[in-house]
């Protein structure tokens, strides 16, 4: 069940990221949404909320493994979403959603393959 919510959050991550991101690039108004400020948030923080509940359940230490690997992951794409979103050209943007795109592919790929290296 949880597990299930965290996987539909991811998926859901995924897509509003790209949403925001194809915005930003090409000044779209609907990036000034109050929704569009609010609810990567909410999503993000169930997401991770959720994790961590699984991860003590699961009794697997955070900062070891796979599970240190997906957070290092998560904070690259948290990083290359910010230069997505605040980049000052549009090399810089599109350089932020490469990486951040690359960073989530690398957090679903450890996430099934419970592995650090799953290639
Ligand atoms: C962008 C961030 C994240 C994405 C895209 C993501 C994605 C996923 C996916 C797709 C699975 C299911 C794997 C499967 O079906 O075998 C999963 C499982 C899991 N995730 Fe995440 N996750 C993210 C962040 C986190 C964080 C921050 C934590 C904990 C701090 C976490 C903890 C877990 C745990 C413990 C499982 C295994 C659950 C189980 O085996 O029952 N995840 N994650």
């Amino acid at each position: 069940m949880l597990r299930s919510l965290h996987v539909m959050l991811a998926y859901l991550t995924v897509i509003g990221f790209v949403l925001r991101a194809v915005w930003s690039l090409t000044d779209s108004p609907f990036k000034h949404h109050k929704l569009v400020k609010i609810l990567p948030h909410v999503i993000d923080t169930l997401l991770l909320v959720i994790g961590v509940v699984m991860a003590y359940q699961l009794s697997i230490a955070p900062l070891e493994g796979w599970l240190a690997a997906k957070l290092v992951g998560l904070l690259a794409y948290i990083g290359f979403g910010v230069v997505t979103m605040r980049g000052s050209t549009t090399a810089i943007k599109l350089l932020g959603l490469v990486g951040a795109l690359v960073s989530v592919g690398y957090i679903f790929a450890v996430a099934f393959s419970r592995s650090v290296w799953p290639f």
